[in-house]
């Protein structure tokens, strides 16, 4: 594997007005419609709407747990602390006939290079995170940007939603308008009756009227948090815009309406098996997969993640099975 980490911009250079951008012995830019990458043993075009969605995510997520494929061919693996950059390494076609390529960065650094390419590549109007029918087209020439779009922090709690001095908006506090495909969800919020003295322990807060005004799609906020167990809801419309392949095993409870899931084989990409989840169902994604959902309409997802930073070494050296329970 090289390492380099250099990672440059060019002024525009070609007919649409968009920056190009170097990291490493990657080259990449866009055009109206295509995002097109380049290595030093191959190259790549994904449509832009497909890269700009699965990019919002790598930024977002710095990088996320594991690998994220923004699809057969691209993406990245996270190392903490380092990331690589790669193309068909997570592609058997590509690793068997040679035609793959990663490369070692700085995770700052490189995510630095991407913020910049996300905020040129994004025109006004589109939002990466919505929906696509809640957002313009992200077609054409460079047109303006979306900073506040882009910009969008993630929903961190530090204990739980809706607990004193957690700093988080409840669903009522946020000013988000309740999404049209949830009109019929209650907004109102639990009563709580604590014993005095526990008024900043015991608490309380509507998750699907939370949901129910979520504003992006796709984008896990974490709601609760004890010790490494993170619950991180999310409203999801569409195609989840990456291929996640996790290094720990991960739950999923589906809230309401449903999710079709791809699952495939995180090295080699070779399906496993389809995964219809309707509300009230729950999975365990294996440590040794990828995945994809596709939710027709829009629905509530919880995601349930263990954030136990030595679980994917246990479970690289085998220590740990790649499923939760063995029968
Ligand atoms: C996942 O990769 O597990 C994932 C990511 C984002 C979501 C849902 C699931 O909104
Ligand atoms: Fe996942």
């Amino acid at each position: 594997m090289a390492t380099h980490q250099a990672i440059s911009t060019s002024d525009p250079d070609n007919y649409s007005g968009y920056r190009s951008f170097k990291m490493g012995s990657f080259d990449l830019r866009r055009d109206e419609y295509f995002a097109h990458i380049d290595w030093p043993n191959g190259q790549h075009v994904m449509s832009i709407d497909v890269f700009l969605r699965a990019l919002q995510r790598t930024v977002a997520w710095n990088f996320f747990y594991g690998t994220i494929n923004f699809d057969a061919v691209f993406g990245t693996l996270n190392h903490y602390g380092n990331v690589d950059m790669f193309a068909g390494r997570f592609n058997s076609g590509y690793r068997e006939g040679g035609a793959d390529y990663s490369e070692n960065f700085d995770s700052d650094q490189l995510m630095a290079g991407l913020k910049d390419m996300l905020d040129d590549w994004t025109n006004a109007g589109y939002d990466p995170f919505a929906a696509p029918m809640e957002t313009d087209k992200p077609y054409g020439r460079k047109n303006g940007d979306n900073k506040a779009a882009i910009n969008r922090l993630r929903v961190t709690a530090e204990r739980m939603v809706g607990v004193p001095g957690d700093a988080v908006p409840r669903s009522d506090e946020t000013g988000h308008p309740v999404n049209r495909a949830f009109l019929d969800v209650d907004q109102s919020e639990p009563i709580i009756e604590a014993e005095p003295g526990f008024e900043n322990e015991v608490c309380g807060f509507s998750l699907f009227a939370y949901l129910s005004r979520s504003d992006v799609t796709w984008n896990p906020s974490v709601c609760s948090v004890l010790r490494d167990s993170l619950y991180c809801p999310t409203s999801e419309e569409f195609i989840l815009p990456i291929e996640h392949g996790n290094d720990r095993v991960e739950w999923f409870i589906q809230l309401s309406d449903e999710i079709h899931w791809d699952v495939k084989d995180r090295e080699s990409g070779a399906p496993r098996a389809k995964v219809v989840m309707r509300a009230g169902d729950v999975a365990a994604m294996p440590a040794d997969i990828r995945h994809q959902g596709f939710s027709p309409r829009r629905s509530m997802l919880l995601v349930w993640e263990n954030a136990n930073s030595e679980l994917p070494g246990i479970i690289a050296r085998g220590e740990a099975p790649v499923v939760p329970v063995i029968f």
